[in-house]
This record gives C-alpha cells, structure tokens and sequence, in this order.
C-alpha cells in the first residue's frame, strides 16, 4: 500500500503473523525504496514481496488537465494552496528495479500495466523471486501470462486503492469491466492459463478468504483490513476517518489522481470538478490540496483509499490480525 500506509515494520509484522507482507515502491525514489528494504531485512529474516508501479503509455490532454486546475483553484484557496503542475512520470522505475534486483524478495509484483517479458526475465534471474502481476479482467490476465510472469493478482472491483487496469478508458468510471472478485476468479480460472491466483479486493476475515480459496484461488491478499494496525503509516486523518464511520461507503473515482481508485464517499471523490483520465498528471496536480486537507483534518478534501469491506477494520496488531486470519481460514 504505498503512499504511506505500507511501512517496514507493517511487512515485518506480517511476516511474524505467517503472512507474506509486501513493500510498497510506488511513489518512493530507489533510494528510498532500498533504505525501506534495509529496515525491512534489520527487523525480519521471513519471506517478502515487493510492488512496483509500472508507468502508464497513456497521456493526458494538457487542455482538459488546465481546465482541472482551474475547477480546483477556489477549493484549493480555502485550503491555503495552489494546485501543483500536472506533470507525466514514470514512478523511476527503472532505478527501482536496479534496487530490486540487487535483493531477494520472495515476490516481485507489478501493477497497472503487463511487465515485458525482459523485464520478468531479468526480475527471475537476478532475484529469485516469483513474479506476479494485478489483473482486472480475463484479456489483462491473458496478456500477463503470456509476459511470462508466474502469478496473477486478480483484483476484484471491491478492492481498496487504484485498479489496476492496465489501460484506462475514460468512458467509464471503472476504467474498464467492473468484475466483482468471485466473477473475476471464475472467468480467470476458466482461461485456463495455468498460473496460480491471488485474490484481493473486499476481503476482511477468514470467511471472505476461506470463499476465495474454494473458489480457486491459491491465496489471498488484503489491504484495508491492515490499515488500522498500529505498525502502519496510514495517516492520522485517514485512520480517523475510517474508525469513526464518517462516511456511509466507499466510492469510484479518479478525482485525486486521474485513475479510478476507490475510497470513502467524500466530497471530493465525488468528482465535482470533473476530472480527466489522466494519471499521474492529476495526481500531482491535486498533491497540494489533498496534503493539506490531510494535515488540517479535513475529512472532505483529502483521499482515503479503501474497500467495500472498511467497515469491518479494526485497530490491531498486525501480526495478532495474520494470525487469527490464518486461523479462521484453518491454516
Ligand atoms: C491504501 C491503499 C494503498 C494501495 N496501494 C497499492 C499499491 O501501492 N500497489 C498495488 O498494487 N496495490 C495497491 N493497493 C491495492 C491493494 O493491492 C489491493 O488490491 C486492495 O487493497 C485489495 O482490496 P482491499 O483493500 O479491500 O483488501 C492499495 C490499496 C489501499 C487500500
């Protein structure tokens, strides 16, 4: 979970719970990233996964990005900032994977787009590890397999954070086919494309993962539930708003960063201001008004990413929460 809330010693925790914790690269620099997996390996000696943004080919329109800004200046106002320069990135990614492939993660996993099949050759052969990709549909999972990576991570409509379609029509709120999980599973399955599936997306407890595993999965993998543990780096105003039920559910939407995430029901993720499909130009674009939203505790303004299941989180240790996890599910 990057932007924050994943830290060392969340992965840490996890791995003492019997789970398989994963660092979060995205947004970081390399250098950053390698100083995380340094506090990581200090503190921990049990298996880990490590995430990687890969960057989009789409552009945004500089037009509809200006006129964005424009729509954001008045709010931006009443928070006491300007909004920051849409500008595209590629999340340093090939300094990230130069970092990743000097260490020996148990996982190397990729979302928001196909790793090239170089890319999941040389991730192999330097690190070991095995490499997965998010998919959201059937035509994603097929086009990761055949990259040659050797899990996928079917991520149902319900999950917490960005999709992570790999192209994201701007047509459709969901960037693509809104599969909810147990859908998403069954058409995968049926590809036939021989690789084991990690489902994720609305899981909270044991039951949710005891259904995915019947279903075909060969393991599960969650996010919101671990967002209140107290190892995580998940903001003050983000926790706050997630334990005190401020809102009634979570919702699609692009407004904070230009592709479809989901998080709770705020004003701004309403999309009042209409914002394009344009990642990562709108996500450094409403950075300044979402930081300060955050630090003056306005819950409306600012991101607070999580699944339809948030309501069931609960603070925890996280290794007592992987425990009792991997109890329900009888393992
Ligand atoms: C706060 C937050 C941050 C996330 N960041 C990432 C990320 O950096 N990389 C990624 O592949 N998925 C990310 N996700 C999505 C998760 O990998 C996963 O698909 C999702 O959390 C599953 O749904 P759940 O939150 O209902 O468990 C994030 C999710 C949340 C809630």
């Amino acid at each position: 979970m990057a932007g924050g809330p994943t830290t060392p010693e969340l992965v840490a925790a996890v791995g003492a719970g019997g789970g398989l914790g994963f660092l979060a690269a995205g947004y970081l620099s390399a250098e950053a990233v390698a100083e995380q997996i340094g506090q990581l390996l200090a503190r921990s000696s049990a298996p880990y996964g490590i995430n990687l943004f890969l960057p989009s080919s789409q552009r945004g329109d500089p037009t509809a990005l200006a006129a964005y800004a424009e729509r954001l200046t008045p709010l931006a106002a009443t928070l006491g900032v300007t909004p920051g320069a849409p500008r595209w990135e590629d999340d340093a990614i090939a300094a990230k994977l130069d970092v990743v492939c000097a260490q020996r993660p148990a996982v190397v996993s990729f979302t928001f787009a196909a790793p090239s099949p170089e890319v999941v050759t040389r991730v192999n052969e330097a690190t070991g590890a095995l490499v997965a990709a998010t998919v959201t549909t059937p035509e994603e999972a097929r086009a990761a397999a055949a990259a040659g990576v050797g899990a996928l991570v079917v991520q149902g409509i319900e999950a917490g954070g960005h999709r992570g379609v790999f192209a994201d029509d701007p047509d459709r709120p969901e960037g693509g086919d809104a599969y909810p999980l147990l859908d998403l599973l069954r058409a995968v399955r049926a590809a036939d494309l021989g690789l084991p599936l990690v489902a994720t997306g609305g899981l909270m407890d044991g039951a949710g993962i005891r259904q995915v595993l019947d279903a075909g999965a060969a393991a599960a993998q969650l996010g919101t539930a671990f967002l209140c543990c107290p190892e995580a780096g998940t903001s003050a105003a983000h926790r706050r708003a997630l334990q005190t039920r401020a809102f009634d559910g979570t919702r699609m939407t692009r407004a904070f960063t230009g592709r479809p995430a989901r998080g709770l029901d705020n004003a701004l993720a309403r999309d009042p201001f209409h914002a394009p499909a344009a990642y990562p130009e709108v996500h450094h674009l409403t950075r300044p008004l979402r930081a300060a939203a955050a630090a003056a505790g306005d819950l409306q303004a600012a991101h607070f990413w999580a699944g339809t299941g948030w309501h069931a989180v609960r603070e925890e240790p996280a290794r007592a929460l992987t425990t009792r996890l991997l109890r329900d599910v009888g393992m």
